[in-house]
């Protein structure tokens, strides 16, 4: 292993605010960061925001805001989340520091200097979300060949880059470096890529401003890929007054993570700007999957946008690490959905990982009087959960170098469920009957120890709940794990030591708070609220309403008369409404259609009793395929308007027959 490990993330566009596309690159750079130095690496790990560009640009001006002004404000909001989320980066770079404007002047000065830079005219396509060129036969029916979103027609003066020139150098470096690109099928990608021809590359533009002038360029500011690309070196010192004593210690880099729409801008562009300068190469860039948000791509024109904000109010930034990084293997899609991230928070954090500790805490109270006993002696059993210790922390180094968060998780987990299944065995309340103190005490000190070697592991991923726990066994508070030795090693914890115990490290989510979750982040969907003023996150791109509109109406895509016209809204008087048993905020309303009665039930109870609501008469969407809460089904949904938790519902304002069409 290097004694150094340079970590990055892409540094994130300003014109949006995160989502968890951007938290998961960041956690998962910030469980690598913490794991290497666990391991005793030099660790440096970096982040940051992407500044310039068109992209920025136009956000900023349909926002009234200057492009820094933009960029002030929503950099704070990367910063609070990444202190929410428990990521703590090494250094957070902006694209408009001064810093980083001398390694982009530095770096295109050299490859000038190389020869590799002519004066010319754009002539093709520019697509704005992307920040990417692409030329006539690129271009699938006007749209990006890479989003699908609308390109625009360019035409400028523009400086290009002679990347053809590395097409071969590349490919050899591809073909000599099997670890460069990964997963392996990005490689393959990448090399057809290149395979297919490397065209010169525009790295200026001249039709707008937001960006870093060209050296002895005017009027041409660098294409937003060659400075963005360039945040990994600057941010150590290149191109600075004492060029970067960061830059000796810590280029090349050992990982770039990014995601997979990314790649092509790290393992073709960057790489040949670096080998036009003469500089060393990055080791790897791994380039991870997608989420999909149940079953679909996450965008803002389907409002289904996930804001990590709210997964971290909903479930603390544990289980949101945890559930990014378990659920699915990195380098493939996956699928976001609460259900998902429930399940995982019952099984395995509370049920597994949560109750070994809190039975553990338990039976030293009730057994040992709260304080850690000397184990007496080991047995086989004992000894089979050292070396099992010790095999799962050879393996989990292995299995972290190449990236497979998922495995390692499944490997803890695996021991969690032989320490649970060690005490099964031990019984240690049927050996306190028998009167076998001694057999007592070493289940319970065996079972302390394993936890706590959990917890050294857990630290990368969990940081907040590896610190709990290890309170809770009688560490001191925020003692974290200094060294993964801590896990081979045995007979730490300190016999005589009080344990604390507590409340649960991760209280189940219950049936009724599920659902309740289910309905809230379905109001929210509704109402705009996934990811405030994303513009796209991916997909098709939604014209911005103008004028005082509520975020609803920022979010709505327009849809034609046919689609709104397949909603059947109508008027329905309350027979009767009484709550829905164990649930806290669901009532089942009878109601009148005129023609028939039925039972829907709505999340209503916080701001309405079941008696105000007899004999209101309220609008529902008649025709919402029937769906069961908390066992009652509800054939139809109550429209109400939201403001916070507070709710009120859409009555008519003259008394019309029950059933009537509403439109
Ligand atoms: N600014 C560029 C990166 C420059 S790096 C020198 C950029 N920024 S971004 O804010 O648009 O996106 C940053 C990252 O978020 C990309 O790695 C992208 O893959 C990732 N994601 C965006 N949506 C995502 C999902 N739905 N799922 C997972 N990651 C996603 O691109």
């Amino acid at each position: 292993m290097n004694e150094t490990f340079y970590v990055t993330t892409p540094i994130y566009y300003v014109n949006d605010n995160p989502h968890i596309g951007h938290a998961y690159t960041t956690i998962a750079a910030d469980t690598l960061a913490r794991f290497h130095r666990l391991a005793g690496t030099r660790v440096f790990l970096l982040t940051g925001t992407d500044e310039h560009g068109q992209k920025v640009e136009r956000a900023a001006r349909d926002q009234g805001l200057t492009p820094q002004g933009l960029a002030d404000q929503v950099v704070g909001r990367y910063h609070q989340l990444w202190d929410r989320l428990r990521i703590e980066p090494d250094d957070f770079i902006r694209t408009t520091e001064a810093r980083h404007r001398k390694g982009v002047e530095d770096l295109f000065r050299r490859v000038r200097e190389n020869g590799d830079i002519y004066l010319d005219e754009y002539e093709g396509w520019y697509c704005t979300p992307d920040e990417s060129f692409w030329t006539d036969t690129q271009v699938v029916d006007g749209k990006c060949p890479e989003c699908g979103r609308p390109v625009e027609r360019v035409r400028e003066e523009s400086y290009f880059f002679r990347m053809s020139k590395y097409q071969d150098p590349l490919l050899r470096h591809l073909e000599e470096n099997p670890g460069f690109i990964l997963p392996e099928s990005r490689r393959n990608e990448i090399i057809r890529f290149v395979e297919g021809g490397l065209r010169d590359l525009s790295i200026s533009r001249t039709t707008f401003q937001w960006g870093i002038p060209v050296p002895e360029g005017e009027g041409h500011v660098l294409y937003v890929w060659f400075d963005a690309l360039t945040n990994y070196i600057s941010a150590l010192g290149f191109g600075g007054e004492n060029s970067g004593e960061g830059y000796e210690t810590f280029w090349p880099a050992d990982v770039h993570l990014i995601g997979k729409d990314i790649l092509r801008f790290h393992a073709v562009y960057w790489p040949t700007f670096l080998m036009s300068a003469g500089l060393p190469l990055p080791r790897r860039v791994f380039a991870h999957g997608w989420w999909t948000v149940e079953g679909r791509k996450m965008s803002k024109s389907l409002r289904n946008v996930v804001d990590p904000n709210r997964l971290l109010d909903r479930y603390g930034a544990d289980a949101v690490r945890y559930f990014l990084l378990r659920e699915v293997p990195f380098g493939q899609d996956g699928d976001f959905s609460h259900e998902a991230l429930i399940d995982r928070i019952n099984s395995d954090l509370a049920n597994d990982l949560g109750n070994l500790l809190h039975r553990t805490i338990g039976m030293v109270g009730q057994f040992c009087g709260g304080r850690l006993p000397r184990a007496a002696e080991v047995g086989d059993l004992e000894r089979g959960l050292q070396q099992a210790a010790a095999a799962t922390t050879a393996v989990l180094r292995e299995e972290l170098e190449s990236l497979e968060f998922h495995r390692v998780l499944k490997r803890v987990w695996d021991f969690i469920h032989q320490v649970n299944k060690y005490l099964d065995t031990r019984a240690p309340w049927s050996l306190s009957k028998s009167g076998d103190e001694a057999g007592v005490r070493t289940t319970l000190y065996t079972a302390a120890e394993a936890i706590r070697v959990v917890s050294v592991w857990l630290w990368p991923f969990m940081p907040d709940a590896a610190l709990k726990i290890r309170f809770r066994l009688g560490l001191a508070e925020e003692d974290p794990p200094r060294s993964l030795e801590e896990a081979r090693t045995w007979e730490v914890l300190e016999a005589g030591r009080e344990v604390q115990p507590g409340p649960p490290l991760f209280p189940r989510i219950d049936e009724e708070e599920a659902e309740e979750i289910k309905q809230a982040v379905g109001r929210e969907l509704e109402n705009g609220q996934g990811a405030p003023f994303s513009e796209d996150a991916g997909s098709a791109e939604t014209p911005r309403q103008k004028g005082p509109s509520s975020r609803a109406d920022e979010a709505a895509a327009p849809i034609d008369y046919e689609a709104f016209s397949k909603v059947s809204l109508r008027a329905a008087r309350v027979v009767s409404a009484k709550p829905v048993e164990k649930s806290r905020n669901l009532l089942s309303l009878r109601l009148d259609l005129g023609d028939e009665e039925r039972t829907v039930v709505a999340g209503i109870a916080g701001s309405y009793s079941p008696e105000e609501l007899t004999g209101k008469s309220v609008v529902i969407v008649a025709n919402l395929e029937p769906r069961t809460l908390m066992g009652v089904e509800s054939q139809g949904m109550v429209l109400a308007a939201q403001e916070g938790e507070q709710l009120a519902l859409v009555t008519l304002d003259k008394s019309v027959p029950p059933g009537t069409p509403v439109r």
